[in-house]
């Protein structure tokens, strides 16, 4: 089978390369080689590579730049995502889109399930939003994966980040208004390829089992990491940002459960994990 992974060079596409199984034929193009926001560019690659199954990674993740140049993240998350759902329609490909807990405000104090309202809150949720309806609008093979906080081998994650702080700090402050999952790519990467095998098509939430607060998170992982470092609880008022982050965007899992028989360990057993691999215990 012909896979094309996009953004061939994020945290999620590598987890993904390494979880195929080798009769694969995959195709990991980074930026330079598939920009995904010119049609005519991915229009070339998919004649020349002709994917049977896409699996859309690639997207403009830091929130905080979207939200200063809306106009890119519209580009590259919005259309973007409607380039490649096009290109899967003209090829007959199914398309695999991963998408966020951010299309939702975090007001609610439940878990959202996959017919909960969206309502995004900065331009990164937005700009993905519009990516979810394209991907609805023009095809009838597709998935939607939203998935939250993720981190895996990569250049830079939430888990390396807060470990080289935690080193050359004594004191670090930690926002504790924020709740999510924190989800760990090997184990997404999984998922995903099982969702793929099921032809259950549809809209999945996908994360670790589990959720914490930020503070929890860095809590696990200077504890796992054997780390003196001390924290300090504060609001995400003490760390002003361009973009609004929303406080509790928890998903729930049942749906994946239910129709697939799947669910991913917890988010602390697969943390560990990965402090393990990449040499932080
Ligand atoms: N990270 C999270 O916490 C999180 C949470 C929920 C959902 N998600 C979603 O999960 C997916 C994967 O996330 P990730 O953490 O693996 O992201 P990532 O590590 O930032 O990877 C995204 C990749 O997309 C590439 N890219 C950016 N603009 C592009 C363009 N115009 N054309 C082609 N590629 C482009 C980036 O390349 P350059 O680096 O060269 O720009 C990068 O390699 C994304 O769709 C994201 O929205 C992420």
């Amino acid at each position: 089978m012909k896979i094309l992974i996009s953004g061939g060079n994020g945290q999620l596409a590598r987890a993904l390369r390494g979880a195929l199984p080798a009769d694969c034929s995959v195709f990991t193009p980074d930026r330079r080689e598939l920009d995904v926001s010119s049609f005519s560019v991915v229009e070339d690659y998919f004649a020349r590579v002709r994917p049977e199954l896409v699996i859309h990674t690639a997207a403009l993740t830091n929130v905080d730049r979207c939200e200063k140049e809306p106009g890119l993240a519209l580009l590259v998350n919005a259309r973007g995502s409607r380039n490649i759902a096009l290109a899967c329609q003209g090829f007959n490909a199914e398309m695999i889109h991963i998408s966020t807990n951010f299309i939702f405000n975090g007001k609610s104090k439940d878990f959202y399930r996959e017919d909960s309202l969206p309502d995004p809150i900065n331009i990164y949720g937005y700009s993905k939003l519009l990516a979810e309806f394209f991907v609805k609008e023009l095809l009838k093979n597709y998935y939607i994966v939203r998935t939250s906080w993720l981190y895996g081998e990569g250049e830079d994650n939430f888990v390396k980040r807060m470990i080289g702080l935690a080193c050359q700090r004594k004191l670090l402050c930690v926002v504790d208004d924020q709740w999510a999952a924190p989800s760990y790519t090997v184990d997404l990467a999984e998922g995903i390829l099982r969702l793929a095998a099921s032809k259950k098509y549809g809209i999945y939430n996908m994360t670790n089992k589990g959720y914490c607060s930020r503070l929890q998170w860095v809590k696990e992982i200077i504890r796992i990491s054997g780390i003196d470092v001390e924290l300090k609880a504060v609001s995400s008022d003490y760390f002003p940002t361009p973009a609004v982050r929303p406080a509790f965007t928890v998903l729930s899992n049942d749906l994946l459960e239910q129709k697939i028989g799947f669910r991913l360990r917890s988010w602390e057993e697969a943390l560990k994990e990965y402090c393990q691999r990449s040499g932080n215990i």
